[in-house]
């Protein structure tokens, strides 16, 4: 069994669609095992998102995900990072395949509904920024 870390992003509390989205996780399969809503700081956002430090669109990215309230949540599946990331589809919802919460959902790359750990690093790190446990 593997965890991973998944947040509705602002825009998907905003719009209502936490719902729908945790829908998706379990008709899939991924069990819940941990779900807090919160609002990110300022410092806990630049350190979740540290490795696009430098990049053009980090200020505006640290604006948008403090916006508002978030989910986070601990999944845990088989290959559950690997099926959280299909579920999500595409960073860039345009580019998005239609079924996916993404391509279901959004229209610009920085408002994408969703976030997912890219890799078992990647999860163990964020959930213990999120959760304070280390699996
Ligand atoms: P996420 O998978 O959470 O990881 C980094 C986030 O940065 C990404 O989803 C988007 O919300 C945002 N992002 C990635 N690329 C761009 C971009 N080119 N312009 C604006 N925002 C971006």
């Amino acid at each position: 069994m593997e965890t991973t870390f998944v947040m509705i992003k602002p825009d998907g509390v905003k719009r209502r669609i936490v719902g729908e989205i945790i829908h998706r996780l379990e008709k899939k399969g991924l069990e819940i095992v941990d779900i807090k809503l919160l609002n990110l700081s300022k410092e806990l956002a630049e350190e979740h998102y540290s490795e696009h430090k430098g990049k053009e669109f980090f200020d505006q990215l640290i604006e948008y995900i403090t916006s508002g309230p978030v989910i986070a949540m601990v999944v845990k599946g088989n290959n559950a990072i690997q099926a959280v990331r299909q579920l999500m589809g595409n960073t860039d919802p345009i580019k998005a395949a239609p079924g996916t919460i993404r391509g279901d959902y959004g229209l610009t790359i920085r408002e994408n509904l969703v976030h997912g750990s890219d890799s078992l690093e990647s999860s163990k790190r964020e959930i213990s920024l999120f959760f304070n446990k280390n699996l």
